[in-house]
This record gives structure tokens, sequence and C-alpha cells, in this order.
């Protein structure tokens, strides 16, 4: 199917241009070939939820004067869902660790959440499922101040949320990302809180990432106001020196990744490799072993340049390979051990009674992942 106009709209999180693959999603009719532009998330077809429905795209409507559209006050998540042609099943990657992050950046944002983590899983999932999709998606849940006021503040507003869900295939070059250390600093936790998912901060990024691009990188890695390494635009990071994996601590304006912790505790168990929290000073990008780049959108996403030195010998590293070979199993539910971290949203998939992740509804979505750790490096090789 030709790649519709409709569908090159659509950048990911990290500002990359993706590779969409919609096989489920048809183009709505064209007249003379002029290309259809409607977002797909405005399509007729497609279902989105807003103000404690789920609603036609077309009928879905946020007015201009929104205060988040003014001031950024909202907060978001970004989720990921991974189709698995074997079993027929769609499973969503670690939607209760993701809704944690969403309720504690309502509460840092003064945004009142009118569900709880239970609830937005259950919501997902009917949302996903009445879309149908039988393809890898993206999630977007969105808790924004909605008064059309003029008026900057948090207090005293309404909030609002709403959800929409795309198609999503792989997008990120697994050639290796050429990387330049931004002269945009992170924002700090007394500006905009990066521990919170923000909408304003992402202006930050953007940035950064323009910076990146217009200088022929790929990819942007901002420090810290006082010069330590924090992140990608939209990614966590990680630096490999000998056997150990070391990436930035809270406390340096990071965002709690999901993807982050999934690798730590992956590469932990699954492959026996120490991983530190430790502060990391930007020279070190220069004489690590190895780096990648860890986010929903990006997955894992190796490094292999920093300012124009190469990364190790310049090419993808063991570890990075080990751990996105991993990484993939465990988020497609080749990995048994990890499907408490999976939400199947089928229930007429063979796969929802056999692999025992949760329940479709999603309220019995583990807290704590999986138990039992590897013991040897390499013992959790991946079923294909
Ligand atoms: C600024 C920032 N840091 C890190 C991440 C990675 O977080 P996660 O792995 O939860 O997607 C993201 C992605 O959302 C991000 O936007």
């Amino acid at each position: 199917m030709a790649v519709g106009a409709w569908q090159r709209g659509l950048v990911a999180d990290d500002g990359s241009q993706c590779m969409w693959q919609c096989r489920h999603i048809e183009p709505l009719k064209l007249e003379n070939d002029v290309p259809d532009t409607t977002p797909l998330s405005q399509r007729p077809d497609m279902t989105v939820f807003l103000n404690g429905k789920y609603i036609p795209g077309d009928q879905a409507r946020v007015g201009v004067m929104t205060h988040a559209l003014s001031y950024g006050t909202g907060c978001f998540e970004g989720i990921r869902g991974y189709w698995n042609d074997q079993t027929k099943q769609l499973y969503l990657f670690r939607l209760r660790e993701h809704y944690e992050r969403l309720h504690n950046s309502c509460r840092i944002m003064n945004i009142s959440l009118p569900y709880s983590v239970d609830e937005l899983i259950a919501i997902t999932v009917e949302l996903v499922r009445r879309n149908g999709f039988r393809e890898n998606c993206y999630l977007r849940p969105f808790a924004y101040k909605s008064d059309e006021i003029i008026g900057v503040r948090l207090n005293d507003l309404t909030d609002h949320f709403m959800m929409f869900t795309i198609p999503m295939g792989d997008y990120v070059a697994t050639t290796g990302l050429r990387c330049g250390v931004s002269s945009w600093r992170r924002v700090d936790d007394n500006m905009i809180p990066a521990r919170a998912k923000i909408a304003g901060a992402y202006v930050n990024s953007a940035f950064a990432k323009t910076e990146a691009l217009q200088n022929g990188f790929d990819e942007a890695i901002m420090l810290t106001s006082e010069g330590h390494v924090s992140e990608g635009s939209a990614e966590n990071i990680f630096l490999r020196f000998g056997d150990e994996l070391v990436t930035p601590p809270p406390s340096e304006n990071i965002l709690l990744g999901v993807t982050r912790d999934t690798v730590m505790r992956l590469a932990q168990r699954e492959l026996g490799h120490v991983v530190r929290e430790r502060v990391i000073d930007r020279t070190e990008l220069y004489i690590a072993d190895e780096i990648f780049l860890t986010g929903t959108g990006a997955q894992l996403a190796p490094v292999i340049e920093v300012d124009h030195r190469p990364v190790g010998a310049g090419v993808i590293g063991a570890i990075t390979t080990d751990l996105l070979e991993l990484y993939g199993a465990v988020v497609r539910g080749k990995l048994a051990e990890y499907s408490d971290w999976l939400t199947p949203v089928y229930s007429d998939s063979p796969a929802s009674a056999t692999n025992g992740a949760h329940a479709t509804n999603g309220a019995k979505a583990a807290k704590t992942p999986p138990t039992g750790r590897r013991e040897a490096a390499g013992a959790g090789r991946v079923k294909k």
C-alpha cells in the first residue's frame, strides 16, 4: 500500500520520520488523486477516547483556546503495543508502569486524573480493541488543563483526559545513530520537572533535536546545567565500560524511562551485567566501549558516534546487540517469564489463554516484574 500524506505527516516522539506500515487501515478515498491529508486521529473510522467517551475521530473536538495548547499544561505517556503474528495477539507493554508515571506527572502538575491506574489500563485495552489493530501500535494518553481562558497558572482549572492510538512500525535506524552533544541544557527539576512527562517540557527536547539534525547528527545528547550527561531528546542513555553499564541517576534531570527500567533489569538478570546509576561526565561519551539510547519510541537505539568520535570500534556493540534481541523478544511475548509486563488485547487469541499474561481488562497487571534472577550471562536466550 502506498504511504499517504496522512501517514507521512506522523512523526515519532523523538522527531524522526516513521516508517508506517498500515496494513489494517486503508487510506480514505481520494478525488483526482489528490492526497488526503486528514490526520489519522480525525478519521471517522478511528476511535479516540475523549471526555469519558469512545468517539469517532472526526467528532473529537478540542477548543482553540484550550489552556494546554497555549501553555503546554498537560502531561502524557507514550505506550507501545506489539503484534505477535504467531500467537495472533497484540501485547501492550508495561501499561501499569506507564500509568503510575502518568499519575505522578499529574500530581506534580496539579492535574486531577479522574481514573485509577486499573481504570486507565481497562480504557486503553478497550480503545485498542475498538480500533481493531492487528499490527504494532502506539498510544498517547494525555491529561491536560482544558479551560478556554487566558491566564497562566496550574490551580483552579478544569482537567480533562483524552487518548488516541495509531499504528506504528519500527522507525529507528538499527545501523547506529550519530549523536551530537547539545548546546541546549536539559530542563532542571526546579524549572520544568524532568521526571514528569510534561507537554511544555518537550520544547526543550525540540530545541536540542532540531540543533542536532541541522548540524547533521541523528540525535542530541543533552547535559544538565552542571555539564553532566542527562539523556537524549526523548530517550535515556546507557554507556558500557568493560563489563559495566552505567546510566545517569534520577537526580540528573532524566525522565525515569520505562524502557530504561526494562533494560536495566534485562541486563542484570538475563545477561549478568552490573548496571550502575551514576553521574557521567561529557567526555566519558568519547571513551565508552558502547552507548545506546532507550525509549518507548526509540526502543533500543545503538549509538556509533558522538561529536564525530567513534564509540568503541564505531559499530554496534555486542551487549547492545544482545539487549536488542532480548528486548524484541520480551515485548512480543516470546519470553514467558516476562508475560506480566504484557497486557494482551484480544481475548479470543490462543495466546491469552496460554502465556499467563494479564487478563484483558489489565486489572491484574503485576506491579513487580518477573521473579527469578538468571544466574549466568546469556541464560535467557531468546526463543525464536
Ligand atoms: C525526555 C524523555 N526521556 C526518556 C524517555 C524514555 O522513556 P520511556 O522509556 O518510558 O519511553 C522519553 C520517552 O518518552 C522521553 O521523552
